[in-house]
């Protein structure tokens, strides 16, 4: 395009970028959500996972297996509070549209089904299936109520179920509890996966304040190895959901072992959330390269998330998921038919930096499946100082992935970022502060908060932003999910407006800020 063409857009379109500040903000809001139609209520994620009824928590088993992501996950089908815990399931053959599948793991004489993994037995190791035609093998915890209320300390011991018709019906094993509890109060959600150099299976068990490994040659029968995390980290509760894995190195040949391991209370906003370990595992032991705990996600809804299994080596992606809520109060959120959504999947990569081995997490590619073709994109630099409303007709802001490219090297300026607010000046407020160094998610006026003191509140995240800054935001209903420079950076909430955000505006305080590019796209409901 010549020269002059483009200047001429440029003015045309940042004419109605100002001309459409007041009409933007005189809008009327649409509501949050209509409380009818299916997948419509106030609230509900259009693109995320979540139960059609009652409560859900962990994400649970996730294997990929024959074309299907299988999700299943913590499920109390009677209520929309926690209570005796089910396996949900559902399947996904793309991770972006899910299909519900009746109730796969039910509670049973010892004790309700609490959070775990599942792998596919391809050699046939249990016994359990066949090699040509393998078992799905859920490994969980048993939670024994009766045996807690007596005062027991050996109330959770691991347990496996299998299935031979791509998990659509679920036999438990005879012999459980595969793996006994020692007498340990808190002794659960193990994550099993096949080691090749070892040709064994090692589990991940979260005990207490710190991590135990297993090995099996056939899930049946489990050994001790090592332990892990004493001193270790952050130690603000206690340690649930752990995974490990190898991941690679963006940009070199090698791999480290990454271990996540999800605390609560004690997360750096409060309460509920995900640190990770870097380091090498053997078979037997895991050695870190960091004894100081790192955040997977510095929001304050991303929760007991670990990835998937026995995802092909052809695609080699890691692929992880995380419950989008805080034990703080994911019991009283105001949401009616059902409690509780999935993040949306993310694949995960490790870079480098003085030596050190950092998580990043974006959304997976498949989510440009959703993208509608009501995009609104500005490929020219302009400038932004105050408040500056973008707008469109098109653009559903409660439904969107929002990027903007910031320039800091030509820009001075205190703080910028994202604001999306409704008519009654409810304000979700996303931004990067510069003296701080640090990155903030600000709903404290962004909706209904009442139910619970220790939602309205501003999370931060440390943050030494480079030349170049890239925000990404993906918003659903009741979600925001900030992936900052290619998710080296990454904060996770939720948010309940009264009314839908209908304005979209970028800030600048103490100075103006370049914005080199800009793409938004509305994304399409999931549900129908
Ligand atoms: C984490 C957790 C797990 C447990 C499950 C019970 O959110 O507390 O440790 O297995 O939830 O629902």
């Amino acid at each position: 395009m010549n020269k002059a063409i483009k200047l001429s857009i440029w003015v045309l379109v940042f004419g109605m970028l100002i001309s459409s500040c007041s009409r933007s903000e005189s809008k009327k809001s649409t509501p949050a959500g209509p409380i009818t139609g299916y997948y419509q209520e106030q609230y509900r994620p259009r693109f995320h996972f979540s139960p059609e009824a009652n409560w859900m928590n962990d994400p649970n088993g996730m294997v990929y297996f024959g074309g299907e992501y299988h999700l299943f996950y913590q499920y109390y089908p009677d209520s929309t509070v926690w209570g005796p815990m089910h396996w949900g399931h559902a399947v996904s053959t793309d991770l972006v549209s899910w299909k519900h599948l009746p109730v796969a793991l039910y509670p049973d004489s010892l004790g309700y089904i609490f959070s775990g993994s599942a792998v596919i037995d391809s050699k046939n190791t249990s016994g359990l299936g066949s090699e040509t035609d393998p078992a799905m093998i859920a490994i969980f915890t048993y939670h024994n109520p009766e045996s807690e209320k007596a005062g027991s300390k050996t109330f959770q011991n691991q347990g496996i179920a299998f299935s031979t018709d791509k998990g659509r019906t679920w036999t438990k094993y005879s012999g459980n509890p595969v793996l006994k509890n020692p007498g340990i109060r808190d002794f659960r959600d193990p994550k099993v996966f096949w080691h090749d150099p070892t040709g064994r299976w090692i589990m991940i068990l979260a005990v207490h304040d710190r991590v135990h490994l297993y090995s099996s040659p056939n899930l049946l029968n489990w050994t001790f190895e090592s332990e892990f995390g004493k001193g270790m980290g952050a130690h603000g509760g206690v340690w649930e959901c752990p995974d490990l894995f190898k991941l690679k190195v963006e940009g070199s040949d090698t791999s480290k072992w990454v271990m996540f391991v999800s605390i609560n209370p004690g997360g750096p906003n409060g309460g509920s959330a995900t640190q990770y370990f870097t380091g090498e595992f053997d078979g037997h032991k895991f050695v870190p390269e960091n004894t100081n705990e790192k955040w997977v996600d510095w929001g304050r809804d991303n929760y007991a998330g670990v990835t998937w299994s026995n995802i092909p080596d052809t695609d080699n992606r890691r692929l992880f998921l995380g419950w989008m809520s805080n034990w703080d109060y994911a019991t009283v959120v105001p949401t009616k038919v059902w409690r509780s959504a999935m993040t949306f999947p993310r694949e995960l990569s490790l870079t480098t930096d003085n030596n050190q081995h950092f998580l990043s997490s974006k959304p997976v590619r498949e989510i440009e499946k959703l993208r509608e073709k009501s995009a609104l994109i500005f490929s020219d630099p302009r400038t932004v100082t105050g408040e500056k409303v973008i707008h469109s007709d098109s653009l559903n802001l409660m439904q969107c992935e929002l990027m903007f490219d910031f320039n800091l090297a030509d820009s001075k300026y205190d703080s910028i970022g994202i604001i999306l607010e409704n008519s009654i000046h409810e304000r979700l407020v996303i931004g990067y502060s510069s003296d701080k160094k640090q990155f903030f998610t600000d709903r404290s006026n962004a909706g209904n908060s009442n139910f619970s003191e220790k939602f309205g509140t501003v999370a931060t995240a440390p943050y030494n932003a480079g030349n170049k800054l890239r925000i990404r935001l993906i918003v659903d209903a009741a979600s925001a999910e900030l992936f900052v420079d290619d998710g080296r950076l990454v904060m996770t909430n939720i948010v309940f407006p009264t009314e839908g955000f209908t304005v979209l505006k970028i800030f600048s305080t103490g100075g103006e800020v370049l914005i080199d590019h800009s793409e938004i796209y509305n994304l399409k409901s999931i549900w129908r």
